[in-house]
């Protein structure tokens, strides 16, 4: 039998840099925060190599950087959502760097900016070479852990939001300690993060499938540009899964990306070669997979010899594989690393459902676009964590939270898949929703979907599947990260895509009529 368990504060779903973020600017609000793994591991933001994008330099501006966002959105980038982005830059970095992440300085004090693809200048803040994520998340998991008005659930996770018969959302049921508990809050922050793991190649912690935005979506929230899911060009291509990224701080160095001839293939696609939008080159180095001239990065020239000291992760992941990137190419392949899509939310976090807020991957701001800028979702996770964080605390009062639970709607345990099925509809998404996409393939996908949505009627996987696919078969045009092969123009109606749940499930059977 459930537990119930009310809180008098926000709860927080999730704790990655978004998710404390958000916990961190809630004092005094008591706040519960939960974390589905031990705190600070399997998050993106604990994985993310190049940093944090920030207008730092004296060169650069908050304006200079909006405009980068803008460009590499593709059309669709909200233009107040990337103005509160890069508006916030700086005073994100000095605070993570006052919490203790030890940014790379100059010996002048300033921060060691690398160039990434499609900034117009190097912007990127980094620690330890390509240790930005890890040591962002310690430091910022330190303060957690020590902030009074913290409390932290670790290896809990929510499996549906509780909803009021007036369609607030209330809570969420909870999976904790080996119990099930109805946990009520007057806001629930979704903080869940992105859903690479529903694709056979990413370069996410695995388990991540996007559970929050299924659970969002259930509960009838307006789900954004579910079809913008970004291909990271470089992972590398060694058949480990998750793929090890190989950050594009090598390629703003100078690495190269080769045929198996040691041909720049990039450059034949656009004129900024490896450095070109993000989506350009992961369709380059797709295409030179797929036609066997391979691709290949080479960091031996522009990197060399210092590369275990400026790249340590991506060296020792070349090193379990038997690659030395100091003397030769690396195998490269894209990978399914960030979604645009998501909860959407305006630029407080706030959803379309009362009570619930979303933040970091797991929403749609707008702020990425068809094509996130490189290094801009730490700073996103960070500034709209806080965001969110303050949002709270100046509108919640600390009134006890007398929530009818009487009359609550309980969403059911969601039916997981067997590993098998879950494995086959990963190759399916990657394959006909991947990189490359088109309308027969994207019909193949839902047929498939459909055929195990049968079986695991309400499986998150299978929600965030068909918002995925219908939206990228709804979208007839070329934009960003979705490419339709069969319409490969930009069409001149530059448009985001909204939709419910509603709108998308599939059709349940029509009832048979029994004749009396
Ligand atoms: C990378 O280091 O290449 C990843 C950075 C990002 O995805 O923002």
């Amino acid at each position: 039998m459930p537990e119930t368990y009310i809180h008098n504060g926000p709860l927080v779903i999730g704790a990655g840099l978004a998710g404390l973020s958000v916990a961190l600017y809630t004092a005094p609000l008591k706040t519960l925060v939960l974390a589905p793994v031990a705190l600070g591991v399997a998050c993106s933001s604990a994985w993310a190599q190049g940093g944090i994008a920030a207008a730092l330099s004296d060169q650069d501006t908050p304006e200079a950087h909006a405009r980068d966002t803008l460009d590499a959105g593709a059309g669709i980038v909200d233009p107040l959502a990337a103005k509160t982005l890069t508006d916030m830059g700086r005073h994100v970095v000095e605070h993570l760097s006052d919490l203790g992440a030890p940014f790379d300085r100059n010996t002048d004090g300033s921060f060691v900016l690398n160039r990434e693809a499609a900034h117009g200048l190097a912007r990127v803040a980094r620690v330890g070479g390509d240790l930005a994520g890890k040591a962002i998340l310690a430091a910022v998991a330190e303060a957690a852990r020590n902030a009074p008005h913290i409390e932290i659930w670790e290896q809990a996770f929510a499996t549906g939001l509780i909803m009021s018969i007036d369609g607030a959302v209330i809570g969420a049921v909870v999976s904790f300690e080996g119990k099930t508990l109805h946990v009520y809050a007057p806001v629930t922050v979704m903080a869940s993060g992105g859903l690479g793991g529903l694709y056979a190649v990413t370069t996410n912690p695995p388990n991540l499938r996007g559970d929050g935005m299924a659970m969002a979506a259930l509960a009838g929230a307006v789900i954004a540009d579910p079809e913008f899911v970004q291909f990271h060009p470089t992972a590398l291509n060694v058949g480990l899964h998750p793929a090890p990224l190989a950050t594009e701080a090598l390629r703003g160095e100078g690495a190269t990306l080769i045929d198996k001839d040691g041909i720049r293939f990039v450059l034949e696609d656009h004129e900024d070669g490896e450095l070109a939008p993000r989506d350009i080159v992961a369709r380059a180095v797709h295409k030179a997979n797929v036609t066997g001239r391979g691709a290949f990065l080479d960091a031996t020239v522009a990197i060399g010899a210092h590369f275990p000291a400026e790249f340590p992760t991506v060296f020792a992941s070349c090193q379990s594989v038997g690659i030395d990137p100091r003397t030769e190419p690396m195998p490269v392949a894209p990978a399914a690393h960030y979604h645009m899509g998501g909860i959407s939310t305006d630029i407080h976090g706030r959803s379309s459902l009362k009570g619930l807020y979303a933040v970091g991957e797991c929403a749609s701001t707008g702020v990425h676009g068809a094509n996130r800028l490189a290094s801009n979702s730490l700073l996103e996770a960070a500034a709209f964590g806080e965001r969110v964080g303050l949002e709270c605390a100046q509108t919640l009062s600390d009134a006890p939270f007398t929530p009818d639970t009487a009359t609550a709607v309980i969403p059911a345990l969601p039916p997981t898949l067997p590993p098998e099925n879950l494995q086959a509809l990963r190759d399916a998404i990657s394959h006909y929703a991947g990189v490359v996409r088109d309308e027969t393939g994207l019909k193949t996908l839902l047929n498939q979907i459909e055929d195990l949505e049968n079986q695991y009627t309400g499986s998150l996987a299978l929600i965030n599947a068909r918002l995925i696919a219908l939206s990228a078969l709804r979208r007839k045009e070329s934009r960003g990260s979705h490419y339709r092969s069969d319409f490969p123009q930009l069409s001149d109606t530059p448009l985001r895509t909204f939709t419910t749940w509603a709108q998308c499930r599939p059709k349940l059977p029509e009832p048979q009529l029994e004749i009396i």
